[in-house]
């Protein structure tokens, strides 16, 4: 992983800064928190792309800078012109393992992204944190409903469900896998937002914590599978993300999810120095109450896209629609005016 002194080095040369970041995923509505927040924006696309964000008065980017993949960032050019990456879900996905490594400002703690890359990292975290998962097993151990998860499945697209020790070398040829207990439950994906400056919140060791929405994915086929069998197929289980739509929880629930994110954020803190800004937890809960969670987000979630003029949670701490974008921004802004841009960002 790149030093962060290096970092350091560059952000201590902004006199000030832009907010950049890949258009996809949530580069809308970080575009327009930005914008709402008077900070500037860059856009960095893809030719056939362009048109589309164009299309968009508040949602696009005040620049453009066009590359041919994603995987080429126009690092120097970035740094010319002061620009601080917003790194969201497609972002770290196209970019990969480059991301490390990236000569640019970014906001947050990188560390945080290489821990969300590796499966195994995540449950070492959400142990520590004191989170109950699904059981996690080998598959001598099947002896109930699992799902299959491969590394790097994009938008979790080709799991596999299987029932048994058959079933999974029947269906599962590859080498790298995580069997998972099947929860059944009700999904919801809170968006957490911890500041290391803000007073207001929920209170953590290290700062405070917002809860600034909660969404559920919609997922193919899973989410309509009722209608497949109500037809008398008997269709596969897939849950390959197609959107987002949003929830609210019972009020009761609050505090548990409240003391979920403050044991997340607090253990990034004793692993990795500490997860800065917005997070997401994947939870299931049970007919029992009980919340399980099986994955981590430690960047902005496409989930937030459902809140772009605020959410029944953020009225809350805001008198004014605020989005996970313009939660981003305006921390930025914070920090740029106390002079502790160093602390958010690497
Ligand atoms: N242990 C589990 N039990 C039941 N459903 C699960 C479990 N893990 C994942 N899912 C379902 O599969 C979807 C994708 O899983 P996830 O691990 O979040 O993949 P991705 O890396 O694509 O986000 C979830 O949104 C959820 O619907
Ligand atoms: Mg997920």
């Amino acid at each position: 992983m790149l030093e962060r002194q290096k970092i350091d080095e560059l952000i201590s040369n902004y006199s000030d800064f832009k907010i950049a970041t890949i258009c996809s995923h949530s580069s809308l509505q970080i575009f327009r928190g930005a914008r709402e927040e008077g900070i500037k924006t860059i856009g960095i696309v893809q030719k056939n792309k362009r048109k589309l964000y164009e299309s968009f008065p508040y949602g696009k980017p005040d620049e453009f800078i066009e590359v041919d993949s994603y995987a080429d960032m126009p690092v120097d050019e970035l740094v010319e012109k002061q620009a601080i990456i917003i790194p969201h879900g497609s972002f770290v996905e196209y970019i990969g393992k480059k991301f490390d490594t990236l000569e640019i400002p970014v906001y947050g703690n990188r560390a945080s992204i290489m821990w969300e890359r590796s499966r195994e990292k995540m449950f070492r975290w959400l142990s520590k944190a004191g989170i109950k998962t699904p059981k996690i097993m080998t598959p001598e151990e099947i002896d109930r409903p699992a799902m299959v998860k491969f590394p790097g499945a994009k938008g979790g697209q080709g799991y596999v469900i299987v029932r048994s020790e058959k079933e999974f070398y029947q269906n599962v040829r590859e080498k790298e896998f995580m069997i998972q207990e099947f929860l059944i439950g009700v999904r919801a994906y809170p968006h957490y937002f911890f500041s290391p400056f803000g007073k207001s919140g929920y209170q953590t060791k290290q700062g405070h914590l917002e809860l600034l929405g909660v969404d559920r994915r919609v997922e193919s086929s899973a989410d309509e599978i009722g209608r497949s069998i109500a037809i008398g197929t008997k269709p596969k289980m897939a849950f390959t993300v197609v959107g987002n739509e949003p929830m609210i929880l019972r009020e009761s629930l609050l505090s548990e999810y409240m003391e979920i994110g403050r044991n997340i954020s607090e253990s990034s803190f004793d692993l990795f120095g500490g997860m800065i800004g917005p997070f997401c937890v994947e939870t299931i809960i049970t007919e029992e109450l009980e919340i399980y969670a099986f994955e981590i987000s430690a960047r902005i979630v496409a989930g937030t896209n459902v809140y772009p003029e605020g959410s029944p949670y953020s009225v809350f701490y805001y008198n004014e629609p605020m989005s996970t974008g313009r939660r981003i921004a305006r921390e930025l802004k914070i920090a740029a005016k106390n002079k502790k841009l160093a602390e958010i960002v690497y």
